[in-house]
């Protein structure tokens, strides 16, 4: 028997200043889409925006469905515009921003597992890493360096 210990790091700012310019106007963009988002279901709001090597911007929202397995995540919305109107442009990080009017969340907001899969897909598909950086109410923010930080054993197309 063998024990394996995967460990993951992650930079944890205090505030949105600290990190550089342009990962603050993704933070902001993210936010301006809070209020575009669908989520008459859950109430639930999230915004995500994804830079690109070229300096554009892709943002997407959560959208919701009144039949709810057709809900999808802002990280998805964000990331599918960006591979299908510049699927050739590196992403080089997402910035995903979560609000729940029914309460502060203490916390940055973990992308489900499903976003994770497809933020590793990107990150496969352009072979260089996409950093993440979550926030929620609280004035701090989690860095990942990589999709696979946030999704270790991944499944993955070496697999097919
Ligand atoms: N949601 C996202 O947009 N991203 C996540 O990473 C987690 C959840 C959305 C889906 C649904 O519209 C609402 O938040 C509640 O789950």
């Amino acid at each position: 028997m063998k024990k394996l210990e995967v460990k993951v790091a992650l930079k944890i700012y205090d505030h949105i200043t600290e990190l550089e310019q342009s990962i603050q106007e993704i933070m902001k963009q993210a936010t301006l889409q809070l209020d575009h988002s669908y989520a008459p279901y859950s109430n639930f709001y999230v915004g995500a925006a994804a830079l690109l090597s070229n300096g554009k911007i892709h943002t997407g929202c959560n959208q919701e469905n009144a039949s709810y397995p057709l809900c999808m995540c802002a990280e998805r919305v964000a990331l599918y515009s960006a591979g299908s109107v510049d699927p050739k442009v590196n992403i080089e990080s997402i910035a995903i921003i979560a609000k729940n009017p029914k309460k502060e969340i203490d916390r940055p907001i973990s992308p489900c597992g499903a976003c994770r899969q497809v933020i590793l897909e990107f990150q496969n598909k352009q072979q260089s890493p996409i950093k993440i950086y979550l926030k929620a109410d609280s004035p701090n923010i989690y860095e990942f360096e990589s999709a696979k930080d946030l999704l270790p054993f991944s499944f993955d197309g070496s697999f097919l």
